[in-house]
Parts: C-alpha cells; sequence; structure tokens
C-alpha cells in the first residue's frame, strides 16, 4: 500500500486531464508523428491514469509497462477499465527507490509519470535523466506540484498553512529527502545538461463549487501534512480550516493549485 486510494486516483483523474497542459500534449503527439512502434515506461503509474489519458493520442503499435509499489492500485486498474484498443499493457509491481537495473533492459521510447515527481529526491532525478539519456528516449512528466494553493475567498492564514504543506512536501517519501515543489524544474535542468530540449509549462488544477469532493479531500491531507510540522498550531488550523469547510459545503470556495508539466526530446546530434 502506497498511501494513495485507488478512490483518490478516481476523484483527480478528470480534473488532472484537464489540467494537463495542452501545448504539451501537442507536443508529444507531433513527436509521435514519427512512424514505428512505441514503448512506454509509465512510473508511479497508479491504476493507469497516464495510460488512458495519453493512448488516444498516440496511435497504434503501443506497448505500456505500468509500474507501481502498490499491488491493489495495479489491480484495480486492470480489472475495472479495459486497455485502450490496440495498446498492449504490462503492470509490473516494483519500488522505484531502487530498481534501476530492473528498468535498465527496457529500453523505452517514452519514459513518462503523472503525479509522481514531488516524491522524489535530487539523487533519483538523477538517476531518472541518467536512464532517460542512454534510453535516448523521450520524456513527458505531467502534474508535479509546484508549490502554489491559492484559495478564494482568501483567510489572513492561507499563507502559513501553503507554507506548512509545503515544508512537508520535503520531506522524505520513501526516495530520500523529496525535492516537493522544486523536482520539476530541477529534472528540466538534468535533462537540459544532458543534451535536451526541455519545455516546463504550467498545469494548474482549477477547482470550483462542482469540486467539492476534490476540495474536502485537498483540506483533509493538507491539515494533516500542517499538523506534522506544526503540531503546537493545531488551534489556529482546526479554525481555518472550519471555516475553509464551511465554505466548501455552502458552494463558495473556488481552489487553484499550481502544477508543472515537462515535456523534453534529445535534440539532433
Ligand atoms: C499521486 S499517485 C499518482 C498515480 C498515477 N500516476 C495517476 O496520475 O493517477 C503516486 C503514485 O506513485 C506510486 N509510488 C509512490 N512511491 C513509489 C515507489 N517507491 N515505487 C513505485 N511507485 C511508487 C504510488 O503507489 C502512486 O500510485
Amino acid at each position: 500500500m502506497s498511501g494513495f486510494s485507488a478512490d483518490w486516483l478516481a476523484l483527480r483523474e478528470p480534473v488532472d486531464a484537464l489540467a494537463r497542459n495542452q501545448e504539451l500534449t501537442a507536443q508529444l503527439i507531433a513527436w509521435r508523428r514519427q512512424p514505428g512502434f512505441l514503448s512506454v515506461l509509465d512510473l508511479g503509474s497508479g491504476t493507469g491514469a497516464n495510460l488512458r489519458f495519453l493512448a488516444p493520442w498516440l496511435s497504434d503499435q503501443q506497448y505500456w509497462r505500468l509500474v507501481d509499489a502498490d499491488p491493489i492500485l495495479l489491480a484495480d486498474g486492470a480489472t475495472r477499465f479495459a486497455n485502450p484498443g490496440g495498446v498492449a499493457v504490462e503492470r509490473l509491481c516494483l519500488d522505484l527507490t531502487d530498481s534501476w537495473e530492473r528498468l535498465e533492459a527496457v529500453k523505452p521510447t517514452l519514459v513518462t509519470a503523472s503525479a509522481l515527481l514531488d516524491l522524489v529526491s535530487a539523487d533519483w532525478l538523477e538517476s531518472l535523466a541518467q536512464c532517460c539519456q542512454a534510453w535516448q528516449a523521450a520524456v513527458l512528466i505531467v502534474l508535479s506540484y509546484d508549490g502554489t494553493i491559492l484559495w478564494e475567498p482568501a483567510l489572513a492564514d492561507d499563507h502559513r498553512v501553503c507554507a506548512w504543506v509545503n515544508r512537508h512536501q520535503y520531506t522524505d517519501k520513501g526516495f530520500g529527502p523529496a525535492l516537493g515543489p522544486d523536482a520539476a524544474p530541477a529534472l528540466a535542468a538534468l535533462l537540459a545538461d544532458r543534451g535536451y530540449q526541455v519545455a516546463l509549462r504550467p498545469s494548474p488544477w482549477r477547482l470550483g463549487p462542482e469540486h467539492a469532493a476534490m476540495q474536502t479531500a485537498l483540506l483533509a491531507g493538507w491539515v494533516d501534512a500542517a499538523q506534522q510540522i506544526g503540531p503546537d498550531r493545531a488551534g489556529e488550523l482546526t479554525a481555518w480550516a472550519n471555516q475553509r469547510q464551511v465554505w466548501i459545503a455552502q458552494g463558495q470556495s473556488r481552489l487553484t493549485v499550481g502544477h508543472w508539466d515537462l515535456f523534453a526530446t534529445l535534440k539532433a546530434a
């Protein structure tokens, strides 16, 4: 178990699909116009949201390897969703913290991940960039949190809670000290150093009253994270969260959460 439930991934999947940066999706589709077999490695795949979004845009002759440490999420994806037409899919239960040797034989043409990057450390990112270059693979990494949380209506403590959440972002999620909001720009720099042409673009969630369930889930997760960082401030946090929950229930709450999408291809030699 990873701490990410299938219900949470299902809640965010349609919001993620709308948030993805359209310019980078178009760049990926244009890149895919080159003929041939497409082998995709999806890191931290969960139930397969990335596969479901991307495969229909990428024509036939696709083989996807979905890798995740959580067997429940992998099994849920396999039983609840049919594979996109004409796409071969393999699901591999693997802890990505120390499994580069097992992945090295894969040789994908596209490495992708969705909502994973903010969990990883600088060392892990270095290994990822090294493998992508060795494979000569294109890289599409989407929905990496960028540190921005904007609530409407605003409250005086919004800033403080966001700062606590962002401090929690840097704690270890199994990969060593996490890079949190710095991860996507860090990967962009590593890939550029390795001869990649890199595009980094925003992909914010824009949640309105119709996303009350997702706002409530995010609020609960952030209160939990903030409590771990500032346990002595529980009183302020509870008052802040109660007011936020009232506005969500009344259909008055809007929330923007910033993300980065990254697309990179090797420059022609
Ligand atoms: C926020 S979820 C995103 C899932 C999916 N990509 C999506 O967009 O719905 C992060 C995923 O990373 C996986 N994960 C976290 N740590 C991992 C590790 N050490 N090895 C493999 N997968 C891991 C979790 O199990 C989870 O499925």
